[in-house]
């Protein structure tokens, strides 16, 4: 066991987010004998991150870009920290050629003019970080200010004018909202480089499609953290529509020719996953429980999702012969209904 406490990831909140609850899953499932962790679906690497702790060799996934990235920050990443002469190179204008990109295409639609300068210099000052651990780790920093300055924290609509909207606010805080970006960055950059360590393992950030992912590479333990697909609203989460903008920076040259322009909020072009598809992720879930089926499999279920809890463990017991389910109640931040987390653990 690693004598460091479990520092807290930023608070900012991501979609189906394990922060609030990521000790109890760690309880669950300690004991079992494994030394190698795949977060399959690793979103903020909080679940991974807690596996590093615990001296695993963690293998970080996300299909993905802006996560990859984020995984290879704080779990691949070992020993690198952004130092003051890199942050100041990061916020300082240089004699480079700056795109105006985020001004000309995003005008009015996120953040203010002023701000979608400031990212245009930001990133490309940040691409010419030599270091891929430094650059991570500011990639890293410039997406929780994204995020953090975002009413709902996400880019899932044409809405600046909320920000200014002199209305009563039910939600969000207008003073994070305008705080500037650059405050906020120096922000991340003191709590990621407090994330930063060294577990002695070789641990892996990666970023495939979980049903394409390569066989070659396999852990003890396999973590199932799925899109969640609510039976209620009979909709699935579409985290690249919600968190395209981050997408987008990570490919920046290219990006113009990846937007959807007849969305307002100027979203990457749609691809349709079987975790949006109800008549096709039951066979998702299959082709993944078969992948893996030498391995522990442990998935993260809400309750009211698609599928059902008897057809997850029907689906599982295809290939494992142990199924053994493990509840928690809990509520989530962003939805009014109270879901209740499970955990199968399939041996
Ligand atoms: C419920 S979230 C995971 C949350 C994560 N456990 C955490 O605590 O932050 C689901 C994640 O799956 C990713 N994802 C969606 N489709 C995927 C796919 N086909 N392969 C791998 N990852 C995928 C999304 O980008 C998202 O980050």
């Amino acid at each position: 066991m690693l004598k460091r406490e479990l520092v807290n990831l930023p608070t900012t909140r991501y979609l189906g987010s394990k922060q609030k609850i990521v000790s109890w899953i760690w309880d669950t499932i300690q004991d079992m004998e494994f030394d190698s962790f795949l977060d399959l679906f690793g979103g903020t690497g909080i679940v991974g991150y807690v596996a590093k702790l615990h001296g695993k060799e963690v293998f970080y996934n996300d299909t993905l870009l802006f996560n990859s990235i984020i995984g290879k920050a704080i779990i691949e990443n070992n020993e690198e920290q952004l130092m003051s002469d890199d942050v100041d190179f990061i916020l300082r204008k240089h004699n480079f050629e700056y795109p105006s990109f985020i001004e000309n295409k995003f005008k009015d639609v996120y953040f203010t003019n002023e701000e979608n300068k400031w990212l245009d210099i930001v990133i490309t000052n940040i691409k010419h970080i030599e270091n891929k651990y430094k650059q991570a780790l500011a990639f890293y920093c410039l997406f929780q200010s994204c995020i953090r300055k975002r009413p709902y924290n996400l880019f899932h609509r044409k809405n600046l004018y909320v920000r200014f909207a002199n209305v009563k606010r039910g939600f969000g805080n207008k003073t994070t909202w305008d705080t500037p970006f650059d405050v906020q960055f120096k922000e991340f950059v003191e709590e990621v480089n407090n994330l930063v360590f060294d577990n002695k393992r070789e641990n892996k950030s990666l970023n495939h499609d979980s049903l394409k992912f390569p066989q070659e590479i396999s852990a003890d333990l396999i973590y199932i953290d799925t899109p969640y697909f609510s039976a209620h609203s009979n909709i699935g989460v579409d985290y690249k529509d919600f968190y395209h903008f981050l997408e987008g920076i990570c490919e920046y040259d290219e990006w113009n020719d990846k937007i959807d322009n007849n969305s307002k909020h100027f979203r990457l072009k749609k691809e349709k996953t079987v975790w949006e598809d109800k008549y096709l992720i039951h066979t998702a879930f299959d082709t993944l429980f078969k992948k893996f089926q030498g391995k522990i499999i442990v998935v993260s279920y809400r309750s009211a999702g698609i599928p059902s809890e008897e057809e997850m463990i029907a689906l599982l017991k295809k290939y494992k012969t142990n199924i053994q389910v493990v509840r928690k109640e809990y509520k989530y931040a962003l939805s009014n209904n109270d879901g209740k987390e499970l955990l199968f653990i399939a041996t």
